[in-house]
């Protein structure tokens, strides 16, 4: 138990990011009709080394001529490990305007590569009189960000998010697998029938991020889900995602955008319930009592705060 509250994270809707590549301008006006929260142009994996230049300069125009509306925008920078960040940076906030949102720093090993695109951020902030503080999202996709995952989500003010991109940390931890995020038909247990159950190889760091984020007030989001022929499959990711805690996942295709959407919209019986709960702890506290029956299940003064959870979600979206 900590005498200290829990942060509160960004009051902003996250159901969804949709990526698109930086080389690929002929996209950016639809993902701008779209239906996400969220906008990730991508400079990194999906954009080939020797595109990088003309990608950049599509992307500072998109964002300068594009009408956003009211979703958040990112570009997803490329990695420390790369010739190509340090001039991702630079260009991004010395010829962007103010109305790019964040940038997202990919395959964030600990605290210090927060630390060095902090401080390139921030000079060159200063350098150009940037009013509005750019904000840091983070993928974490390696075993190293994974076990530095709190150092991180506490590395900067600007640290607003994280999300588990599956591929690069299936790859980083030696996985057997080709998949992007989903079941992996090899990570089962046998019943005593015989019977294979799957499980969720995912589990373990989506619960780190989660755990990280909701200690330091950041978003936890869940990454990409490669196959976007399988519908089933993504909604089954993200309903786990977010019973666990997520508040949204990626679409790395347009059509990915209603399912995540759905998931992470609580629906009318979800919100129904919630705000049943919250009247009958009310009630039970007029009748001085600290838990209640609702349904023929207890609820007490930590429902509330379960209840909460839900409404405050369902406040968000308009
Ligand atoms: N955002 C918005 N619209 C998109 C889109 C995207 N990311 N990807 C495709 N579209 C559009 C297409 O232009 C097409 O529009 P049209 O009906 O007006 O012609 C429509 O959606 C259907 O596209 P489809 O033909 O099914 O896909 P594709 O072969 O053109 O592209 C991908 C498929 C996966 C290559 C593409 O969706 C993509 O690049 N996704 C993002 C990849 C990425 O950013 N990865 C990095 C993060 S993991
Ligand atoms: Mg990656």
């Amino acid at each position: 138990m900590s005498f200290k509250v829990q942060p509160a994270s960004p009051s902003r809707p996250n159901r969804c990011q949709l990526f698109g590549p930086g080389s690929r301008p002929a996209i950016f006006e639809k993902m701008a009709a779209s239906a996400a929260d969220v906008i990730n142009l991508d400079l990194e994996d999906s954009v080939s080394p020797a595109d990088k230049p003309e990608a950049r300069a599509n992307i500072i125009r998109a964002i300068n001529e594009i009408d956003w509306g009211t979703k958040t925008l990112s570009v997803r920078i490329n990695g420390l490990d790369t010739p190509f960040w340090y001039r991702d940076v630079v260009e991004l906030l010395e010829q962007a305007g103010d109305r790019l949102d964040q940038i997202m720093i990919p395959k964030v090993g600990n605290a210090g590569d927060i630390y060095a695109v902090d401080a390139l951020v921030s000079a060159v902030e200063m350098a150009k009189g940037r009013k509005k503080p750019i904000d840091f999202e983070v993928i974490i996709e390696t075993a190293a960000g994974l076990a530095h995952v709190e150092e991180i989500a506490a590395a900067s003010p600007r640290m607003v998010a994280m999300s588990l991109g599956a591929a690069d940390y299936a790859a980083s931890m030696g996985m057997q697998t080709t998949g992007i995020g989903g079941t992996q038909e090899n990570y089962y247990m046998l019943a005593p029938n015989g019977k294979k159950h799957w499980n969720d190889p995912w589990h373990a760091p989506i619960v780190a991020i989660v755990a990280a984020c909701r200690t330091h007030g950041l978003l936890p989001v869940d990454g990409p889900f490669g196959d976007f022929s399988d519908d089933e499959g993504f909604v089954a990711q993200a309903r786990r995602s977010a019973t666990l805690g997520m508040v949204g996942k990626w679409a790395i295709h347009p059509k990915q955008v209603a399912l995540a959407n759905e998931v992470f919209t609580p629906s009318e019986a979800q919100i129904t319930e919630a705000r049943e709960i919250l009247a009958a702890m009310k009630q039970a506290e007029a009748d001085g009592q600290g838990a209640a029956v609702y349904k023929g299940r207890l609820v007490d003064l930590a429902s509330i705060r379960q209840a909460e959870v839900i409404v405050k979600q369902a406040e968000l979206i308009v």
